[in-house]
């Protein structure tokens, strides 16, 4: 697979061509960023904790028959991934409430939701991914109806796999954000999914294990994401 040019470049992480124009590479960078791109910084070892987490949290959804772009680990910090055509959306689902929820809600850090709440944004820097619904999502074409349908759909299929997997490891999985694709006719996830785009607790002491280190300044931000990581199995030096 011939890594060809950039084609796009995230907060933290870069889209590359290859020789086959239904397929990219996803380069997990060291940077990391959190309010909006205010607070940045580069830190040791993230681009390929976040690339081989990812495979493998990808890889047990692909197991349990949720179709993702993932195709296989390419380098340390790199992985093969199919082109979708991507919908502007992000969805959040919450087990527990943590974050804007409780900004926007007042309610109590910690508190179990049940069941798990599903909630839209738009992926629009300049606006601050402002928070939509599927009303609004289908009369701007952000995404049509059974595509909605089809995302909340697959978003608690993912959560049923990934709470339970989570949960196995002695972890919470508080929340997170999916985006997805289109591709051959139906959706797939896409993006990625590491302890950058999801919150996750210790169950015993609700210690945070995720990028909120990062966002709260508590320390140790990548050593916690290996422990996440070999709580659930992985072994980060495999590549
Ligand atoms: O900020 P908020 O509480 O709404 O975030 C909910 C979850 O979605 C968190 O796990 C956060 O890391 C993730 N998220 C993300 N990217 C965004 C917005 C939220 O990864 N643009």
């Amino acid at each position: 697979m011939e890594k060809g040019s950039e084609l796009y470049a995230g907060k933290a992480k870069s889209v590359y061509r290859t020789d086959d124009p239904e397929r990219f590479i996803l380069a997990f960078r060291d940077d990391t960023s959190a309010f909006d791109g205010g607070k940045v910084a580069q830190l040791d070892r993230k681009g390929r904790v976040n690339n081989l987490f990812n495979a493998f949290i990808m890889q047990k959804l692909e197991d349990a028959g949720i179709p993702t772009h993932f195709e296989r680990v390419l380098a340390p910090n790199e992985s093969l991934v199919r082109n979708l055509e991507m919908l502007p959306v992000e969805c959040v689902v919450r087990n527990y409430a943590a974050g804007s929820l409780c900004r926007r809600l007042g309610v109590q850090e910690g508190q179990e939701l049940l069941p798990p709440t599903f909630e839209l944004f738009l992926k629009d820097d300049a606006l601050h991914d402002p928070m939509i619904n599927e009303s609004l999502a289908e009369t701007f074409g952000w995404a049509g109806a059974d595509e909605l349908r089809e995302m909340k759909e697959l978003t608690y299929a993912v959560n049923r796999v990934l709470k339970q997997l989570f949960q196995d490891a002695g972890m919470l999985l508080v929340d997170y954000k999916l985006e997805f694709g289109r591709a051959g006719g139906g959706l797939v996830l896409g993006d990625e999914f590491s302890p950058d785009g999801c919150r996750i607790w210790d169950a015993e002491t609700r210690r945070k294990m995720d990028k909120d280190r990062f966002r709260q300044d508590l320390g140790d931000v990548i050593e916690t994401y290996e422990e996440v990581g070999r709580r659930l199995g992985i072994d980060f030096e495999s590549v």
